[in-house]
């Protein structure tokens, strides 16, 4: 399989889904609506609606009641990278090779657009209702999981903890980064899984073995993301590089190495794969995507 090629492919269709579900920009309030374009459509890799759709489709999901759930998790990823940048968070100027939106709009269309996005992810996902022949019984567990994995007990948990452990310089354990990396990062790769899922009509347990390795996949993008934080390429990734050190930061590499890291990364997702391998429905596309992000480089 040609790994590169197939998902250019998905990420484009995944865009076309993406961009489909986003406001015109028009009315008195017509600036939210550029800056949250903006901020969506300055590039991005696509990574979760790609994996939520493959997760639909491994097993059996076949109509297009994905597809508002697919621009809703995009959004709501979009909207804590804006957050995230954010002078009182990471402060960083560059994301998706432009101008962060703080940059480009000023903070509080930062602040603005962030909410924008995640209550606007919210409005598109409840669409869903309205797709032919939908279920309520598995959309309302979909709305269900996005809610949960996006909050407190999922990605704002994990930024928390991260924002406080960074400003107080406080001592991290293990435990802690465990903590920070499962919510910050592994939250919304659980949901995009999940949710694929819940939607293909999957039992309690299935769904729950998806969390499962959806949570390896999410430990192991994050450290890859510290690691891309030091040995990376600017201009490949889209966002400066060294922000962590700036930030005085503990990460996964400031902890442990980045020898140790790097091998993390593959256990991580070699344990991911041979949970999704013993689950009866198979995407051989999946599989091959997750050991491409072992090396990726943006
Ligand atoms: C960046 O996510 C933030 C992390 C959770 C590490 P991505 O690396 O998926 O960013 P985009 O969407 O491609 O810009
Ligand atoms: C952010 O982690 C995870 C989010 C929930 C946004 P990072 O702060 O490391 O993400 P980048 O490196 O800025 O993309
Ligand atoms: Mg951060
Ligand atoms: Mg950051
Ligand atoms: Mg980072």
């Amino acid at each position: 399989m040609d790994i590169k090629n197939e998902l250019a492919v998905r990420a484009e269709s995944a865009e076309d889904v993406v961009c489909r579900f986003l406001p015109d920009v028009e009315g008195f309030q017509g600036m939210i609506f550029d800056a949250m374009v903006y901020s969506v459509t300055a590039g991005g890799k696509r990574l979760r609606p790609i994996l939520m759709n493959e997760t639909y489709v491994m097993f059996g999901g076949n109509t297009e009641v994905i597809e508002p759930f697919m621009a809703a998790i995009e959004m709501i990823h979009t909207y804590s990278l804006v957050h995230d940048d954010l002078p009182a968070m990471d402060n960083d100027m560059l994301r998706r090779g432009k101008p962060t939106t703080h940059v480009a709009y000023g903070e509080a269309m930062g602040v603005l657009t962030g909410d924008a996005l995640l209550n606007y992810a919210f409005e598109t996902a409840l669409d869903a209702y309205d797709a032919p022949n939908a279920d309520p019984s598995t959309i309302t567990t979909a709305i269900r999981i996005l809610a949960r994995k996006a909050g407190v007990f999922g990605m704002i948990g994990g930024q928390v903890v991260d924002v406080e452990a960074e400003k107080k310089q406080m001592e991290v354990t293990e435990d802690m980064l465990h903590f920070i990396y499962e919510l910050k990062t592994g939250a919304l790769i659980e949901a995009s899984m999940m949710i694929g899922a819940a939607l293909a009509g999957a039992s309690e347990e299935e769904i729950e073995q998806i969390e499962s390795v959806a949570s390896k996949i999410g430990m192991a993008f994050q450290i890859q993301d510290d690691i891309l934080d030091v040995e990376g390429d600017e201009a490949v990734l889209g966002k400066p590089v060294g922000s962590d050190e700036r930030n005085h930061k503990v990460t996964y590499v400031t902890f442990a190495g980045i020898d140790k890291s790097k091998q993390e990364v593959k256990r991580l997702t070699d344990e991911a794969i041979n949970e999704l391998n013993s689950i009866p429905y198979k995407n051989e596309f999946l599989v091959e995507l997750l050991n491409y992000l072992v090396y990726r480089d943006n």
